[in-house]
């Protein structure tokens, strides 16, 4: 005889245990699915161990990408970041802001893993784990087949099985596929908040630039109404990444160049200027003053800067000055991808949006189905906004059901 529930929420990582808490704590009889056998893996790995749990910024909706990010409006404002920050006040776990907003536990993620799991208890949520599911059916509601728990029955179904990004800890297409099983439309997923990669051959001379870091602006020109970020770039063997290109890849089409500013926003044309009034220095010691020493070099090594290079700055233009700035200040350069879903921290894509009710998160394709967290075409910027989308998407779907 099959078991049968009011709600079967699938994945027990941020989205769905938050979502069966509030569910189970309405009354609801829920059971909680997962596959994976560590809980919440990608808790425990975030924030280098530290757990990024939300933004002070999250409930700004501009800080969301996906074909219509405004959809997050009603999740956001259910349960702001506020009320989370709050939750975890309350349980005595200590947290900092870092950076921009950026909330930190001051210990380790194990302490937000911990007090979901424990809410989820509290409200008496039947946990299934590790089960492997087979497949979902509408059958007088749903009904779910796993292999290690035989049928489970349910008149809800929350689908909380996160993104493709680190198929290492535990990541899988399960939900995509029950999306598309039951007609959804996905918009397609790609790899964000990734490093970018370059052609070997075009790459070489900046390979040598590996573990060189710098504040940049970085916008990506083929996207328009993609935000600038105003963050740390970092030069790898195979590409650029730090925060700044992490940022920007979720904005980033392939064929696209990205401009960036490596003087992060400053006036380096007056800068070169001012030290050819006051100093005797050449062109090569006077940027490496202003940008790291290796990169100033590796710039002056490009044909069109060498001859200028060992020239005192007396001896150059302002013009020619202006040239160089500008071109430090607007450097176009076409990835050609990017590391893809083994590094990425979050899939961009998803389900669609326009095929689910914004105040509650269900299908509108097929009553009883919800999809809640990463799944879902809305992602976050970096720093703690895809945690506050899996808890408020996940909170309003609980309220929902
Ligand atoms: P999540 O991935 O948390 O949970 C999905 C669950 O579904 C998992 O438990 C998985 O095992 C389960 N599942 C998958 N397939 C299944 C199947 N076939 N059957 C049963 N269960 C299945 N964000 C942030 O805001 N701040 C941060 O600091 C970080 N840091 C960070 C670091 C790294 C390395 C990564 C990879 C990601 C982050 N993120 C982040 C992103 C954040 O982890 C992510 O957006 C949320 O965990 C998404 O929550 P979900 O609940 O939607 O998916």
């Amino acid at each position: 005889m099959a078991q049968r529930f009011d709600a079967i929420v699938i994945g027990a990582g941020a989205a769905g245990m938050y979502c069966a808490a509030q569910a189970g704590r309405r009354g609801l009889r829920v059971a909680l699915l997962d596959h994976w056998p560590r809980l919440a893996e990608k808790i425990r790995i975030s924030g280098g161990g530290r757990c990024n749990f939300t933004n002070l910024d999250a409930g700004r909706v501009d800080r969301f990408a996906g074909e219509n990010p405004a959809f997050a409006r009603n999740a956001l404002r259910a349960l702001p970041p506020g009320r989370f920050i709050e939750q975890v006040r309350r349980r005595g776990i200590a947290f900092h802001e870092k950076h921009k907003g950026q909330l930190f536990c001051d210990e380790s993620s194990e302490r937000i893993i911990a007090m979901l799991r424990e809410d989820c208890d509290a409200a008496g949520v039947h946990w299934f784990r590790p089960v492997t599911v087979d497949d979902v059916e509408p059958e007088a509601g749903f009904v779910i087949r796993t292999r290690e728990a035989g049928e489970l029955r349910a008149d809800a179904v929350v689908v909380a099985t996160g993104g493709l990004a680190i198929p290492k800890a535990g990541a899988s297409d399960l939900g995509l596929r029950i999306a598309r099983r039951f007609g959804h439309r996905i918009v397609e997923p790609r790899p964000a908040l990734v490093p970018l990669t370059f052609d070997a051959q075009a790459w070489r001379p900046y390979a040598e630039l590996a573990g060189v870091a710098l504040p940049v602006t970085v916008r990506a020109p083929g996207t328009p109404g993609a935000p600038a970020f105003d963050e740390d770039l970092l030069f790898t063997h195979r590409g650029l990444s730090g925060p700044a290109v992490l940022q920007i890849s979720t904005f980033w089409k392939r064929g696209d160049p990205l401009a960036i500013d490596l003087a992060a926003g400053n006036d380096l044309t007056a800068r070169l200027i001012e030290a050819k009034r006051a100093t005797r220095q050449q062109l090569a010691g006077a940027l490496a003053g202003l940008l790291p020493r290796r990169l100033a070099a590796r710039w002056l090594a490009d044909e069109r800067f060498a001859a200028l290079c060992t020239k005192r700055l007396a001896e150059i233009a302002d013009r020619e000055l202006a040239t160089v700035a500008a071109a430090l200040r607007d450097w176009q350069i076409v990835p050609t991808g990017t590391e893809g879903f083994r590094k990425a921290e979050v899939m961009a894509g998803g389900v669609a949006t326009d095929e689910l009710d914004p105040r509650s998160m269900q299908s509108f394709k097929a009553p009883g189905l919800y999809f809640v967290g990463e799944v879902v075409d809305i992602t976050g910027w970096l720093g703690g906004y895809n945690f506050q989308w899996a808890w408020s998407s996940g909170f309003l779907a609980g309220q929902a059901i």
